[in-house]
């Protein structure tokens, strides 16, 4: 089985997911209203919703038009969940980044790292390709991702976060340089000493190299920014946020 299918179970809603605060999300959902240029009628697609933040916060704020796609049984089920409570109409598919199905979205947004995550650049291209064939002309494709020049130089390689329950999480990162690929050790330990052992591997991209994936896909870079109030990029940056808009048709639907 391939990491992201057993990744983002209980243990990953627990303690990645639900301590982002509720501001966090308002402010990304500013930048993913105002990169994406949709309006309430918009047809928006969360790729890779997870738990459902961003979808949530679109339709408390009256887009009428909000589908959320993820692989996680666990995290559509909490998406699913939220949405009854709240009385929220979204439309949550569960399904694979590669295979967007078949509609037409004004905007696409995928965040908080969910790219990257293949061990062959033809299946992480794909994630792209699926994007540029599920766009309208000139819709906009919105990603929020951590470039691999943000993590040269010195970086920590090790994090500890201790939990209000008791549980500690320990997170090592393991940078194979030449493959761009950064292997990512998790060890959850609860206050009663049960062990969970899980991790990651993600594909990193250079910038330059990740333009011409978009360009295969049908999109061309409008911005890059190094923070979600639109600052320029620097190479302090560990995250970028890449406006981008199609063009074109990917070129392996020709
Ligand atoms: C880092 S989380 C991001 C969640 C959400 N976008 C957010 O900002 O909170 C990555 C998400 O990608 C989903 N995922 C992993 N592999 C996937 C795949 N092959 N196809 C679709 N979703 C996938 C996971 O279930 C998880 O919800």
């Amino acid at each position: 089985m391939a990491w992201y299918e057993n990744f983002f179970d209980d243990w990953y809603l627990k303690y990645w997911i639900q301590p982002i605060t509720q501001q966090r999300t308002n402010n990304e959902v500013d930048a993913i209203i105002d990169y994406l240029k949709i309006n309430n009628d918009s047809n928006i697609l969360d790729l890779c919703c997870g738990q459902g933040r961003h979808s949530l916060e679109l339709a408390r704020r009256g887009f009428k038009n909000v589908n959320g796609l993820d692989l996680s049984e666990t995290l559509l089920g909490f998406s699913k969940e939220s949405a009854k409570k709240e009385n929220l109409a979204i439309n949550f598919i569960q399904g694979d980044m590669r295979d967007i199905p078949a509609s037409l979205y004004d905007g696409i947004f995928n965040f908080y790292t969910a790219f990257g995550y293949f061990e062959k650049d033809e299946e992480n291209q794909a994630v792209l390709d699926a994007v540029g064939r599920a766009l309208k002309p000139g819709g906009y494709f919105l990603l929020d991702y951590p470039l691999l020049e943000g993590r040269m130089g010195p970086w920590q390689n090790q994090e500890f976060f201790e939990y209000e329950d008791g549980t500690v999480m320990l997170h090592e990162m393991i940078h194979n340089v030449f493959d761009q690929e950064i292997v990512n050790k998790v060890l959850y330990i609860t206050k009663d000493n049960l062990r969970h052992r899980t991790g990651f591997t993600l594909r990193h991209y250079y910038g330059r190299e990740l333009r011409k994936c978009l360009r295969k896909a049908g999109m061309e870079v409008v911005a890059t920014f190094g923070s979600l109030e639109g600052n320029p990029l620097t190479a302090r940056d560990r995250r970028v946020l890449i406006q981008a808009r199609k063009i074109a048709e990917p070129d392996s639907s020709k």
